[in-house]
């Protein structure tokens, strides 16, 4: 495919669309050419304000369009697995919202099949996409500070309750882990790996989904507190403590943000990066790129780490007796 343009679908018109189409129509060589949705008039207002050439009122009319160059999957997590193979069976590279699936069994189930189809599959965990995360890990990696010891991270902010919404129903993979906790979840693993033992407790809301989780990793040298919570809003730092300073990743720390480094002395540095998108187009970018190059897997994104994410959230998950069928 070279440098042609990149011709995009999305199934799902929701409010994660919206913001990944803003930054995807920014984006030279590629473009929204196809929105698919369950409703055909919610397609085809979306197809207007994102200037799509083509509105579907069903996800499998989208899939049969042999201009669709690739998938951006932007629906509730339990449907994530289903909507995947979807585009995959008819060859179409996928590009999948986190988290992949609701566990291992069926991330496994769909890197599977796209080894099978010889298709791209890639997680949409855009946060290791941005420029300052990728700063922040790369210090870590050459121990700026010498050694990390402990690594605090937290997500929460405080959704209206309502069990229809998919934050909240148990059936569309609702819960504050999944959805957000994942994002400090992820941070440790970049940074530290997976961990020796796990500890987790939780809150729930009536609907028997997570309203906070509190977890701790523990490794031999070191130590991750990690919080998510539905309950209320909270700064979504991501704090390094390393042998001689801190790393901290500015609130919130999963969308483009800042750095701050402190020393031993406590002296300050902050770090700013240049964001003119959203964020989202770092990983499109990159998903272009491998559609150009003709590859299968993302050497950012790994099957392996998608592995590694969602089996330690299903390790988190059976800590805190959180079951969806
Ligand atoms: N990377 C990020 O920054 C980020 C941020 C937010 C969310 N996400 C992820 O993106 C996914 C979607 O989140 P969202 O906030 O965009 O959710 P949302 O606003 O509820 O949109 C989800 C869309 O999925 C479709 N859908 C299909 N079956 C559905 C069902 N039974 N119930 C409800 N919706 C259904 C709907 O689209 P149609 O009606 O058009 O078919 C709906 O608008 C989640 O997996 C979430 O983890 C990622």
């Amino acid at each position: 495919m070279k440098d042609e343009i990149v011709h995009w679908g999305i199934i799902g018109a929701g409010s994660i669309a919206k913001k990944f189409a803003t930054d995807l129509i920014t984006i030279p060589n590629a473009k929204l050419y196809a929105i698919a949705s369950r409703t055909l008039v919610k397609a085809k207002n979306f197809g207007e304000t994102f200037q799509a050439d083509v509105a579907y009122g069903d996800y499998k009319e989208l899939v049969l369009d042999p201009n669709v160059d690739a998938v951006y999957i932007a629906t509730p997590h339990s449907f994530h697995k289903e909507h995947t193979m979807l585009c995959l069976n008819h060859h179409i590279p996928v590009l999948c919202e986190k988290p992949f699936a609701m566990n291992l069994e069926e991330v496994e189930e769909m890197i599977q099949l796209a080894r099978k189809k010889e298709t791209l599959l890639m997680e949409a965990m855009w946060t290791i996409f941005l420029p300052h995360f990728r700063y922040a890990l790369d210090l870590i990696d050459k121990q700026h500070f010498g050694a990390l010891i402990k690594l605090e991270a937290d997500f929460g902010f405080q959704p209206e309750y309502n069990e229809r919404s998919r934050l909240f129903d148990k059936q569309l993979g609702g819960g504050s882990l999944l959805d957000i906790g994942i994002y400090p979840v992820f941070a440790a693993l970049s940074s530290l790996g997976s961990p020796e033992h796990i500890e987790a407790k939780a809150e729930f809301f009536p609907t028997g989904v997570d309203s906070e989780c509190d977890i701790q990793f523990h490794y031999k040298n070191a130590l991750a507190k990690l919080k998510s919570t539905f309950k209320k809003e909270t700064y979504t730092e991501a704090i390094f403590h390393c042998k001689d300073g801190i790393i901290k990743i500015n609130g919130r720390f999963h969308e483009p943000s800042s750095i701050s480094l402190i020393d031993h002395n406590g002296n300050k540095e902050l770090k700013t990066f240049d964001n003119n998108t959203l964020g989202y187009s770092y990983e499109i970018e990159h998903f272009n790129q491998l559609i150009r190059q003709g590859k299968t897997e993302s050497d950012i994104m790994t099957f392996e780490k998608s592995i590694q994410l969602i089996s330690t959230l299903d390790k988190v998950r059976q800590c805190i007796g959180l079951e969806y069928k």
